[in-house]
């Protein structure tokens, strides 16, 4: 049960349930796909997924992608001024060899995030606006690949 939680106190609940539900995601991510985590460099010496999953760089990831989104939400009226960064951002993720097709995976835990937390405040057009939200950040970072 949430409560009436400060702020401080639901921002954390908020990253739990996110970092939940991304290692949940990442395990059938990683699965389908074990190629994908040998790309946190971090984790060849995990003896298994879940180990590495729970691993805190790991964890530490999760937060560094919650971190663009609030700022991303911070500039909702000035997206634009956030291009470089994501683009910046998008080449260091080409570069360490992610595909942009696994963004959507997180994209998914974002939303499962956010309907975990909001229960019914989650409506069909909130989702819609953070996905929208979310695929601009992606748009940005995916031309990082643009030749
Ligand atoms: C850094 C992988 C999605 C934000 C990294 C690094 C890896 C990585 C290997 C470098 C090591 C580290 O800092 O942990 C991935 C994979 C993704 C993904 C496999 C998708 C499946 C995202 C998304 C965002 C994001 C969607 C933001 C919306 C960041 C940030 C850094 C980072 C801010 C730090 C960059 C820096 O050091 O300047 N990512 N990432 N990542 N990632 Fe991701």
């Amino acid at each position: 049960q949430l409560g009436e939680p400060g702020q401080e106190q639901s921002s954390s609940w908020c990253r739990h349930v996110f970092q939940n539900s991304v290692v949940f995601v990442c395990g059938r991510l990683f699965e389908l796909d074990p190629e994908l985590l040998t790309l946190f460099h971090y984790t060849t010496n995990c003896g298994s997924t879940q180990d590495c999953l729970s691993s805190p760089e790991f964890l530490e990831h999760v937060t560094k992608v919650m971190l663009v989104i609030d700022a991303a939400v911070s500039h909702l009226d000035d997206l634009p001024s956030l291009e470089d960064f994501l683009l910046n951002l998008g080449r260091k993720h080409q570069a360490v060899g992610v595909n942009t097709q696994s963004f959507a995976e997180v994209g998914e835990s974002l939303l499962y995030m956010l309907q975990c937390s909001l229960g019914q405040a989650y409506t069909a057009l909130l989702r819609q606006a953070w996905l929208n939200l979310y695929s601009i950040v992606v748009a940005a970072m995916s031309q990082g690949w643009a030749k």
